[in-house]
């Protein structure tokens, strides 16, 4: 699979002095659903604003589809259309006066007609429904809201490869069920997600690859079933366990489950695996 984004060897230290990243290199393949896991400053944030060129590597380089960026004024508002962030804190992002001015903002920079625009934020807006807040002012917005806004003003530029800097911190429960389902919904459209988050039951049963960060530096990768399963690894990056594997392993252990199971997806797949009681 070809990657679509990639840092290599990307190193950045702020002005006063953190060095948030030592040296990262990771590939983001094309189509895919990559989590990006690891305690709090880790580094996660400073990463994904070096994908869009907002944060310029120090040292090493960030490539889009094979080609290494460039940071003029041009190449960037390019690469803006094909790579959406969207950020932690969405009162980062919003500046416009209503819901529907902030959505359309994007595509009316990208040249569309009128009628164009229209039908992209409709869209956005239905898919994070918020259609009902469309005049309402975002600074009186809540903020599960607000994240819903800003997710929706990516949407309508509809760029191929879309960042969520934790996507579902602070939600209700409803809210994050109905965010993953959109992010799966976007993804089925064969666009890339890349996401962070310290939810490990979703990463887990989200991703199809997972990276994890520690103070600055790639310490783990791959398939969720095996970077959950790699204890030590686990504590070096103070992440707990997904709950459906604990429960998978004390199911295994209490002999409920052959030692041969298939390691669970999610709930349904660990519900398939426990056998019907015997009369
Ligand atoms: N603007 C800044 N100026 C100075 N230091 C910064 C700045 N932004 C981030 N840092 C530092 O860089 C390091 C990495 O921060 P970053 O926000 O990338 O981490 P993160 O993994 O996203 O963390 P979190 O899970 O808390 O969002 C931290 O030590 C942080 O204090
Ligand atoms: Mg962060």
């Amino acid at each position: 699979m070809a990657a679509i984004l990639e840092a290599k060897a990307v190193k950045f230290t702020y002005p006063d002095g953190t060095q948030a990243l030592k040296g990262v290199t990771l590939d983001i393949p094309e189509g895919k659903k990559i989590a990006v896991l690891g305690s709090n400053g880790a580094g996660k944030s400073t990463l994904f604003l070096h994908f869009n060129g907002i944060l310029r590597p120090q040292e090493g380089d960030i490539y889009f589809a094979g080609t290494k960026l460039s940071y003029n004024h041009n190449a960037l508002k390019k690469l803006r259309q094909h790579v959406g962030i969207v950020f932690q804190d969405p009162d980062s992002m919003l500046f416009s006066a209503s819901v529907l001015q902030e959505i359309s903002f994007g595509p009316l920079n990208l040249g569309l007609d009128r009628g164009q625009v229209l039908s992209r934020v409709q869209k956005a807006m239905e898919a994070t429904g918020i259609t009902n807040l469309k005049d309402k002012p975002t600074h009186f917005l809540s903020y599960g809201q607000k994240k819903r806004v800003a997710i929706a003003s990516v949407l309508a530029m509809e760029p191929e490869v879309i960042i969520f800097d934790e996507p579902t911190a602070y939600l209700d429960p409803k809210s994050i069920k109905e965010i993953i389902a959109l992010l799966e919904t976007i993804n089925q459209q064969d666009k890339t997600i890349v996401l962070s988050t310290h939810d490990v039951d979703i990463a887990y049963s989200w991703a199809d690859y997972t990276y994890v960060l520690a103070q600055g530096q790639v310490i783990g990768k791959g398939k969720p079933e095996e970077v959950f399963q790699n204890a030590s690894l686990l504590e070096t990056a103070d992440l707990t366990r997904p709950w459906i594997l604990d429960v998978y392993e004390g199911l295994k252990k209490k002999g409920w489950l052959p030692v041969t199971a298939p390691v669970p997806k999610n709930k349904a797949e660990l519900l398939e695996l426990i056998p019907c009681k015997s009369n």
